[in-house]
């Protein structure tokens, strides 16, 4: 028996993120900050590397990308930790959604990510397409 199944791009997001800005707001605003925007995992990740900044700009620059796929922005009742940006043992980026941008990518019947983040002292960038697997 052969199975078919075919895969639909619901939606591509891009951005970039300024490192100063992550430090700038870091400064400002120390744990209030970066508990809102990441989670548990994404800042033990980021903790202690010697370019922090760099690494917590290109999650940030992920969760906009994805909010972006998904045509959302941060709207309504989503939160920065709905999104999270964790990675496999040889450091590819993946995504895990909870909460409400979990609902709206159910609605969207996304059930696929697929990411990917660069970065350098100055800036982060990231790109993200979602996928609905039909079939
Ligand atoms: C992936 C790789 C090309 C990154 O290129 P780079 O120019 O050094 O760095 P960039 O700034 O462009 O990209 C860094 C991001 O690439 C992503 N990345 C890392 N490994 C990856 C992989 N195997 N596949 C896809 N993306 C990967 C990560 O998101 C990383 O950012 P993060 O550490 O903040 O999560 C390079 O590190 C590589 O070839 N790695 C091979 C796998 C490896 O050796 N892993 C060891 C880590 S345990």
């Amino acid at each position: 028996m052969r199975l078919l199944f075919t895969m639909r791009i619901i939606g591509h997001g891009i951005d970039i993120v300024e490192t100063a800005r992550i430090e700038r707001l870091i400064d400002q605003h120390g744990t209030r900050f970066l508990e809102r925007c990441y989670g548990t995992n994404e800042l033990a990740y980021a903790e202690g590397k010697r370019c922090r900044s760099e690494h917590l700009a290109g999650r940030f620059a992920a969760k906009e990308a994805v909010l972006k796929a998904m045509g959302t922005g941060l709207s309504g009742r989503i939160q920065w930790t709905d999104v999270l940006v964790l990675r496999k043992p040889d450091g590819q980026p993946f995504v895990t959604l909870t909460g409400e941008a979990q609902r709206i990518a159910q609605e969207l019947q996304i059930d696929q990510w697929w990411i990917s983040i660069s970065h350098i002292a100055t800036h982060a960038t990231a790109s993200a397409i979602a996928v609905a697997t039909d079939g």
